[in-house]
């Protein structure tokens, strides 16, 4: 282990966040009643360019009197390179009440970007006396973004977490790819004349998770589009979680029981962690390092291991 200690993520569940359009109030209710750890009120890309005033209000208005529960709260804000952005923070932090708990950053390409938004998010809390400081997520969705992903990830010590917007990526990697995340028909493998497809969001999603684990933030899969295909959206996650992301997003409300189904430890993952843990604490009493669980070998790697399943699963149960 390096001097540095890694610093835990926030410890709080977001094993699914549910979009909806600031447009579309009609929602709101909804939303609020889901199964979502994380409600994510856009007024950015699925809202058109003369709504944009109406939503930022329609979304001010839900954030102070729907009854949203438990749920962590945040606004997609439009992107640095909008004219709208601005207004999207100071109206937030002016008119909406404390039960606001965050802003994502979509399209942040460097941390200026972050920086800039955290400086103007900061003159506001204090010039209206706001006493709980709003955290930040951003959305790595271009190649600036995964190119300076880690600076991006040590940018603000209000980032908690960080999301995969596939399709804007691939977008602005020039990747031949259709619909948003999952696999896509031209990248496999030939061997003996059978087609094998790989992942081709497999790179970013692991410098995601990198820059995540080393400051302290949620790694998050974004969205999948076709929501129809349950099985795809369930391949997509089970292949995120594998990797260490924590959640994904949910584009409509099916796919919110898809995401907290693999996004929380199963019994049966979770009794295996904790057998694990009590065989080592058997090993750790005769004076070994390893020993052997259902004829594999365990060892000190697999206590860590093990107690990422059992926190998580903790974390889940009291959230
Ligand atoms: N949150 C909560 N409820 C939602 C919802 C959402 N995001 N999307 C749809 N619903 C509701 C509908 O209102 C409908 O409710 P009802 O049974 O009471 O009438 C029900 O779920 C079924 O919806 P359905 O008819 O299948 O979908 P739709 O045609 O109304 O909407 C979308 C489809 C994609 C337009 C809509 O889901 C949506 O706006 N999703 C979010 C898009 C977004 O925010 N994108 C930005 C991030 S990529
Ligand atoms: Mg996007």
């Amino acid at each position: 282990m390096s001097f540095r200690i890694q610093p835990p993520a926030p410890a709080r569940p977001n094993r699914c966040q549910l979009f909806g359009p600031g447009s579309n109030p009609k929602l709101f209710a909804k939303m609020a009643a889901s199964d979502a750890d994380v409600i994510n009120l856009d007024l950015e890309d699925s809202v058109a360019p003369d709504d944009k005033d109406t939503a930022r209000a329609n979304v001010i208005e839900a954030i102070n009197t729907v009854d949203w529960g438990s749920k962590y709260i945040s606004v997609r804000i439009n992107g640095l390179d909008t004219p709208y952005w601005y207004r999207d923070v100071v109206d937030l932090l002016e008119q909406a009440g404390d039960r606001l708990d965050q802003i994502m950053i979509p399209k942040v390409g460097c941390a200026e970007d972050v920086y800039a938004v955290d400086a103007l998010v900061t003159a506001v809390e204090r010039a209206k006396g706001r006493t709980k400081p709003v955290s930040f997520e951003v959305i790595i969705e271009s190649a600036a973004g995964i190119a300076h992903v880690e600076d991006i990830a040590a940018a603000s010590p209000r980032l908690q977490a960080m999301s995969l917007g596939a399709a804007d990526f691939a977008a602005s990697m020039g990747m031949q790819t259709t619909g948003i995340g999952g696999t896509q028909e031209d990248y496999y493998m030939l061997h003996e004349g059978a087609k094998y497809w790989s992942d081709p969001w497999h790179w970013v999603q692991t410098a995601i998770v990198a820059a995540c684990r080393t400051h302290g933030l949620l790694p998050v899969d974004g969205p999948f589009g076709d929501f129809s295909d349950d099985e795809g959206y369930i391949a997509q996650a089970k292949r995120s979680a594998t990797l260490g992301m924590v959640g994904k997003w949910a584009i409509h409300p099916k796919q919110i029981a898809l995401a907290n189904a693999v996004f929380t430890p199963s019994e049966a993952k979770v009794t295996e962690a904790r057998e694990i843990l009590a065989a080592m604490e058997e090993a750790k009493r005769t004076g070994a390092g390893a020993t052997v669980y259902k004829g594999r070998l365990v060892d000190i790697a697999s206590i860590k291991q093990a107690e990422v399943i059992v926190k998580q699963a903790e974390m889940i149960a009291q959230g």
